[in-house]
């Protein structure tokens, strides 16, 4: 196993256990299960690995403490949570190492994520202060109709592999922030991050049951648990659609709110009057970073005709520039996949597109058959058929396709029945809004590759999901609407 503590500032920050009621704990079985570097295969540690029981303990935990937390003031929650945000801040070294380690994506990325994600743990921080409510004037003579903004209650979060901190921290504060308490499951490749956050969340003095983390290797029993137990009030989800629409079924047996961020097929459309430089800068990060596995990234590249070839020809550069390796070595700009199930359903997607007639003009395939890495791919001669099309593929492969009209590119990328991000670029005005307008996306950025902010709202339309994200609008995500008459008022 590797020893991480050497490559941490301070060791403390690596913990390998549940996080319920406000102590590391080893859970029910004892069992453990390995946590590996995606870019070698070295088992790196082992995580307590969480059952029903421990999921119990951990919505008990939350259910216990809530009532103590949901009655601080809003200020008081607020300046736990700005303490939480410094020391994560003062942490950014470690949870980001901690990150590359566990998920893969170059270091640089991880250090990016960490202030992405904190960003979220500040602005909630804030936030927490503004749920303010109304008074409406009453429809009968002395009334007054009061409507008061109430903390939903305990929330459950599962959280996706591929952001292992941004994903925890804008739900958990979020949630915190509205008086809400939490249990969080993190994905089963990526467990010690949601650890370290914990460890910084205790170190903050964020109360005893108010923040909880049950990791496990097989996510169905505490998943069960979570989306069952009638004290969990809201189910917050980051992950593929169809994973969403399970949890989704299996919360409506207690009638849960849920949150669902789900899968894209997001479109990035270049239009012949784009700044070309600039489109090519940000495809190629909207595409590849974190491996192209990034809910919002680049899934299909749409060119108009006239600078088809010389998208196609920059774009063969750029990718053919990528340098893939491990995360923590100087010049990594690609990481691995997250495992090699990863691989394979990259490649089988790959491989049935090539036999509906997709043309590999760069990659196509793992670097090495078994490997951990799949290779920077450029496909062309593309039809709406294709499972490159189709399918969110979650991985470095950038099928590039032809329109000639604006009217063909808004048809061509509104045929999905995802609608989380597009990318559009051009410099007219007019068409700039009518592609706002066209889009059929819950996001949509007109010359820009990255869109997503603490300040926004983050979220998507039709399959891709329900709820928004960050902005003034995340908070409410875990707040009720309660009316309250008064009469007998003269
Ligand atoms: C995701 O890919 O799941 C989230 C991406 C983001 O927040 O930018």
């Amino acid at each position: 196993m590797t020893d991480l503590t050497n490559m941490l500032s301070n060791p403390e920050r690596l913990e390998t256990r549940h996080f319920i009621k406000g102590r590391f704990c080893d859970g029910a079985s004892g069992r453990v299960f390995p946590v590996y570097n995606p870019a070698n295969g070295a088992r790196l540690t082992e995580v307590a690995d969480g059952t029903a029981e421990d999921a119990v303990a951990a919505v008990e935990a939350a259910a216990g403490a809530l009532d103590d937390w949901r009655r601080r003031t809003a200020k008081a929650r607020s300046g736990l949570l700005k303490r939480w945000h410094a020391l994560i801040a003062e942490a950014r070294e470690d949870l980001a190492t901690l990150m590359t380690l566990e998920q893969g994506k170059p270091l640089a990325e991880a250090r990016a994520e960490v202030d992405y994600g904190n960003a979220f743990v500040e602005w909630f921080a804030e936030e927490a202060k503004r749920t303010n409510g109304e008074v409406i004037p009453a429809h009968l003579p002395g009334r007054k109709i009061l409507v008061q903004k109430a903390p939903i209650g305990v929330v459950a979060a599962i959280t996706p592999w591929n952001f292992p901190i941004a994903m925890g921290a804008r739900k958990a504060a979020a949630a915190l922030a509205a008086g809400c308490t939490f249990v969080l499951k993190p994905a089963q490749d990526t467990p010690l991050c949601a650890l370290a956050l914990a460890v910084l969340a205790r170190e903050a003095g964020i109360p005893d049951g108010v923040f909880n983390v049950v990791c496990c290797e097989d996510p169905a029993p505490v998943g069960t648990v979570l989306t069952t137990h009638p004290e969990v009030r809201k189910v917050t989800f980051t992950g593929s659609t169809a994973v969403g629409k399970q949890l989704m079924a299996q919360c409506a047996s207690t009638v849960k709110r849920t949150s669902m961020e789900l899968g894209g097929n997001a479109p990035f459309i270049i239009f012949e009057d784009a700044d070309l430089d600039a489109a090519i800068a940000a495809v190629m990060i909207c595409k590849f970073r974190n491996a192209g596995q990034t809910c919002v990234c680049a899934n299909r590249i749409l060119v108009q005709d006239a600078i088809y070839d010389e998208v196609v020809a920059r774009l063969h550069a750029g990718a053919s520039a990528l340098v893939a390796g491990d995360g923590l070595a100087a010049g990594t700009t690609l990481g691995p996949m997250i495992n090699q199930s990863a691989v394979r359903r990259v490649n089988q997607i790959v491989q049935d597109s090539i036999a509906q007639g997709a043309e590999a003009l760069l990659g196509g395939q793992p670097s090495a058959p078994e490997d951990r890495f799949f290779l920077p791919t450029l496909l062309t001669n593309i039809s709406p058929q294709q499972r490159v099309f189709t399918d969110e593929i979650f991985g470095p492969v950038a099928p590039v396709l032809r329109f000639e009209s604006e009217a063909e590119a808004i048809a061509m990328a509104n045929d999905t029945r995802y609608g989380l991000a597009a990318y559009c670029f051009t410099q007219d005005l007019g068409r700039t809004f009518r592609m706002v307008d066209g889009l059929e996306y819950g996001m949509v950025a007109i010359n820009e590759g990255i869109l997503s902010t603490e300040v926004a709202p983050f979220g998507g339309v039709k399959e891709s999901g329900i709820g928004r994200e960050g902005s003034q609008h995340g908070i409410d995500e875990y707040l009720d609407l309660k009316y309250a008459l008064i009469g007998g008022l003269g």
